[in-house]
């Protein structure tokens, strides 16, 4: 067993030597120019190797040297391919035999300069990534951080907003089961959707040096993957939510008084709404409406799923950067919704999960539409009721 081995050790020093000796041949004749004829030298390809002594050292001189072209350059500083690196980052597009319509950034290895707002003027993928770096990431996380700061400080200072009256025992149909499966569905899209655009955007911030690369990574492909998908279902269900609410959430007369004197929420006692009052409404319109409609079609655009658009860098970096804002603004008023509706108020999230809220709730919160249930304007049970055997099995 120990012939075999010593012999192939034997033979790898032996070539081992011989190699280094011809690469100390190889590297005398070239440190001695003069000695080996140039024609000697076979052409390899690639950079070729250039005598210091024919390089121009003065060739940024001329006048003319930042307009050379590669073969000027190549002239006077071999193995300097500047210009032709300055053509190709200032987006010019080569020839690619791929059909325009279907690759049309074939060709193109650098995207043209451009300025997106708050960026310099240079290369799209540049452009963008300051956008991204310098401005949604570092203002988009303290948005988010101060509304979460100035949330907590109001529930630590003035806590929940409590019921002062006692439960009268009698139940009001805030919610049917469609109102419901229509709200809950799109709330859970947005949780996946707000948690998994978090962790892809700030998480290398608080995750990684915790998880680690791997283990963050991986979390990362998995949650970019479930944002993927949680879009379309969120972009659906907000539809629903929007025309089921949409009716209750008209503007109508005491809404600006109610916005002016904040709700009555510093003074502790609450101005009269109707079904909705006009902070609920604020949401619905800014949130659900406005910030919806361009959250959904810039995250379809991300999603490749708007047919007959070419889905080129620039459209996905000018789509990337509306979706983060609006995102952004979204999450930050959503916030304040969901903490309103779980700790923030007493009974609001029994409403929206039962379905039912007690008469005193109702006169408390929205007392106009506890004055039209009670006049009969509007049915105190809107659904078809559940039979009682059904109710005492669950
Ligand atoms: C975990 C997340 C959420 C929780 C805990 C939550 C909780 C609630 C609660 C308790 C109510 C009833 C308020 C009342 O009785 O007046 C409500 C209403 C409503 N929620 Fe949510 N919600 C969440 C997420 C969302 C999301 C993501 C949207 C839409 C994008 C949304 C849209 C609405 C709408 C439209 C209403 C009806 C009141 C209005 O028009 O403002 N909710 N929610």
């Amino acid at each position: 067993m120990q012939g075999p081995l010593r012999f192939s050790r034997v033979l790898a020093a032996l070539l081992l030597t011989a190699s280094g000796w011809a690469a100390g041949v190889s590297a005398q004749t070239t440190a001695a120019p003069t000695a080996a004829p140039a024609a000697a030298a076979a052409p390899s390809g690639g950079i070729k190797s250039a005598n210091i002594f024919e390089v121009k050292p003065d060739a940024s001189a001329d006048p003319n040297y930042a307009n050379q072209t590669n073969a000027e350059r190549a002239k006077v500083q071999p193995g300097n391919n500047a210009p032709i690196w300055r053509q190709v980052g200032t987006g010019v597009t080569g020839y690619s035999s791929l059909p325009k319509s279907e690759a049309p950034e074939a060709g193109n290895l650098i995207q043209p300069f451009v300025q997106y707002p708050g960026s310099r003027l240079t290369n799209a993928g540049e452009a963008w990534r300051q956008v991204r770096n310098n401005w949604l990431i570092p203002y988009g996380g303290s948005l988010l951080l101060i509304v979460i700061g100035a949330i907590a400080l109001f529930y630590f200072g003035k806590g929940t907003i409590k019921m002062h009256g006692t439960n009268t025992g009698h139940k009001i149909e805030r919610f049917t089961p469609f109102e419901r499966s229509a709200h809950w569905s799109n709330a859970i899209a947005f949780c996946i959707l707000a948690i998994s655009g978090i962790v892809m955007a700030f998480g290398k911030f608080f995750l990684l040096p915790v998880m680690g690369l791997t283990l963050f990574g991986w979390l990362t492909y998995i949650l970019k993957t479930a944002h993927n998908f949680a879009g379309p279902l969120f972009a659906v269900s907000l539809v629903i939510v929007f025309f089921t609410f949409l009716r209750d959430n008209m503007p109508s007369r005491g809404d600006i008084g109610w916005l002016l004197k904040g709700g009555g929420l510093l003074s502790g006692k609450e101005v009269p709404s109707h079904r909705f009052n006009a902070g609920e409404k604020l949401v619905f319109w800014g949130g659900v409406f406005f910030l919806g409609i361009v959250v959904v079609a810039s995250g379809l655009v991300l999603d490749k799923l708007v047919p007959g658009l070419l889905y080129v860098r620039d459209t996905m970096q000018i789509a990337h950067m509306i979706h983060a804002v609006a995102t952004v603004l979204m999450m930050a008023m959503f916030i304040g919704h969901i903490y309103i509706g779980t700790i923030g108020m007493e009974g609001a999230y029994q409403g929206m999960k039962t379905g039912y809220v007690d008469e005193t709730w109702a006169k408390e919160h929205h007392e106009y539409w506890y004055d039209d249930v009670k006049a009969g304007k509007i049915p105190a049970q809107r659904s078809e009721p559940v039979p009682p055997s059904q109710t005492a099995q669950a």
